[in-house]
């Protein structure tokens, strides 16, 4: 009896280990993107994209490493917070740390849809000279030559659901900003990857997306189980995709939200350095 009460003892606290390990500890997602329309000035320009937060606090260590990837810009593609145990202050903490490293892009994500108090995050965001990137596109520049990031609200921000209103209303955005920002090399950022199609079609680059969490858990060889609006074992789920001249990226996120448990799925961070042709 005190052998399988041992042997249960030590199972539990190596799978607690394992939980804690998968969950905390930070990996580093590498790209390079080459386009022939990327300028000169822009070889080597570092994009580090953070995704899917929700609240988790790393105490600091999360801004250490991406203060050791040596970024160009930092984007945050949604879910900053967690509707279901918002603390506007632990966001604050991070933005603090990052804005001395970079400069930074934020979208939303469905989650701050869904929260009264957005108003007062974005303020937050807005002190600390974060660009929330609402329906808009920026120029970022470089001897004299440009690259664009456009950001707009996830789909929920969009009206309902029902007949696919939200997404055929965000379509129409995406193409009026997709008509006003140039012809230039164009970075877009917006919360779902399932919606690819609208992407590429309204002739973006390169996209940064998040939302699908990795699939949540990861199995080898087979990649993410479940992801929201997508179901099981999603396209979509992370790493790199193309489509016509799209190239997406899919970060697996960095925290957790209903679901409060990653497996075989470590906190995820996204380098992307820019390569011309
Ligand atoms: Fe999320």
């Amino acid at each position: 009896m005190k052998k399988i009460i041992a042997c249960v003892c030590i199972t539990a606290i190596a799978a607690g280990g394992y939980l804690y390990w998968g969950n905390n500890s930070l990996t580093v997602s590498r790209y390079t993107i080459e386009n022939v329309k990327i300028p000169k000035s822009f070889d080597g320009f570092k994009i580090v994209q953070l995704s899917d937060i929700h609240n988790k606090d790393f105490g600091g260590r999360l801004s250490e490493k991406v203060k050791e990837l040596l970024p160009d810009i930092i984007v945050i593609t949604g879910d900053l917070i967690d509707s279901r145990k918002t603390d506007i202050s632990v966001a604050e903490k991070l933005i603090a740390e990052l804005k001395s490293i970079a400069p930074i892009y934020y979208i939303t994500g469905n989650h701050e849809s869904r929260i009264e108090a957005y108003p007062e995050l974005r303020a937050v965001l807005e002190k600390h000279g974060a660009a929330v990137l609402d329906g808009k596109t920026v120029d970022i520049e470089r001897n004299g030559e440009k690259i664009t990031v456009t950001g707009i609200d996830d789909t929920t921000f969009f009206g309902s659901a029902v007949l696919d209103e939200s997404k055929i209303i965000f379509s129409q955005k995406l193409k009026e900003l997709a008509e006003n920002r140039g012809d230039g090399f164009g970075i877009l950022l917006s919360h779902r990857p399932e919606l690819i199609d609208i992407y590429a079609e309204h002739g973006y680059d390169l996209a940064f997306t998040g939302h699908a969490h990795g699939g949540q858990i990861r199995l080898p060889f087979v990649g993410g189980v479940l992801t929201p609006n997508q179901g099981f074992f999603p396209e979509y789920d992370a790493g790199e995709f193309k489509k016509d001249g799209l190239t997406m990226l899919v970060s697996r996120g960095l925290g957790n939200s209903l679901f409060p448990f990653r497996i075989g799925n470590r906190p995820d961070i996204v380098l992307c350095e820019l390569k011309g042709e």
